[in-house]
């Protein structure tokens, strides 16, 4: 095990260890994600754990929870969930984060809003003093106008990427839409940003996350940080 993933292993056992039987929980998507959902697995195998119902980010996650044997629900049977454990590309000691590396940035973001507690793991790699300055913002857009949202973004001082696939055709979300990863550089303004990419027709989502993280926590060499919002 590298050291990245020990980190990884050691923020997703920390925050595991706040779940209680009986809750409904989000599950991120991601390689920090995935450590959390493996160890509810194995609390619920051991019995530490019980009668929890999982809500997956994504169809990846849906499959290795359905794998791993997790009871899984949905937001239309539990609108209202009591924590989402999720990963982040990169995040702030402010608490926001990029997310969307991974693509799910759309049902990521509605689980975030819908959760009581949305608590974010990461290895220390993705700490960040400004955002913008370690990941591109992913930007969901619907493919029908995806040229025209290219130059709305270029007018807001990003340079754009269409995210490919390994067979270099173009990435597709589980809604179906195309992801622009949107370079910034440094965001001072997050929150303005956020605004812009909201009011735009055609951009699904984005995955600046801000105020949305109730809990982060950050492994690294010098062991757990767990910065919080608010207190639980
Ligand atoms: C998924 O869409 C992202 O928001 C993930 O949370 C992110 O890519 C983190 O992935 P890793 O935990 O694999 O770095």
């Amino acid at each position: 095990m590298t050291g990245t993933d020990r980190f990884k292993y050691q923020a997703a056992q920390y925050a595991v260890n706040y779940l209680d039987s009986g809750m409904i929980v989000g599950l991120g998507h991601g390689s920090t994600a995935l450590e959390a959902v493996k160890l509810i697995a194995r609390k619920m195998s051991e019995g530490s754990l019980r009668a929890i119902l999982c809500v997956p980010a994504s169809s990846e996650v849906e499959k290795t929870a359905k794998e791993l044997g997790l009871p899984l629900t949905n937001l239309n049977q539990y609108p209202a969930l009591d924590v989402t454990i999720d990963g982040a590309d990169e995040v702030t000691p402010e608490l926001n984060l990029i997310k969307g590396g991974g693509g799910a940035l759309l049902r990521e973001k509605i689980l975030a809003r819908a959760s009581s507690r949305e608590m974010i793991i990461a290895d220390e790699s993705k700490l960040s003093e400004v955002l913008g300055t370690k990941h591109p913002v992913p930007v969901e857009v619907i493919s029908f106008a995806w040229r025209y949202q290219v130059a709305f973004l270029e007018r807001l001082g990003a340079e754009v990427k269409m995210r490919l696939t390994v067979e270099r055709a173009p990435f597709t979300t589980d809604q179906g839409h195309m992801i622009l990863d949107c370079n910034f550089g440094p965001i001072t303004d997050p929150v303005q940003l956020a605004g812009k990419l909201n009011e735009q027709a055609g951009i699904v989502e984005h995955g600046l996350f801000i105020n949305l993280a109730d809990d982060l926590i950050i492994a690294g060499e010098k062991g757990i940080r767990h910065l919080r919002r608010r207190d639980f």
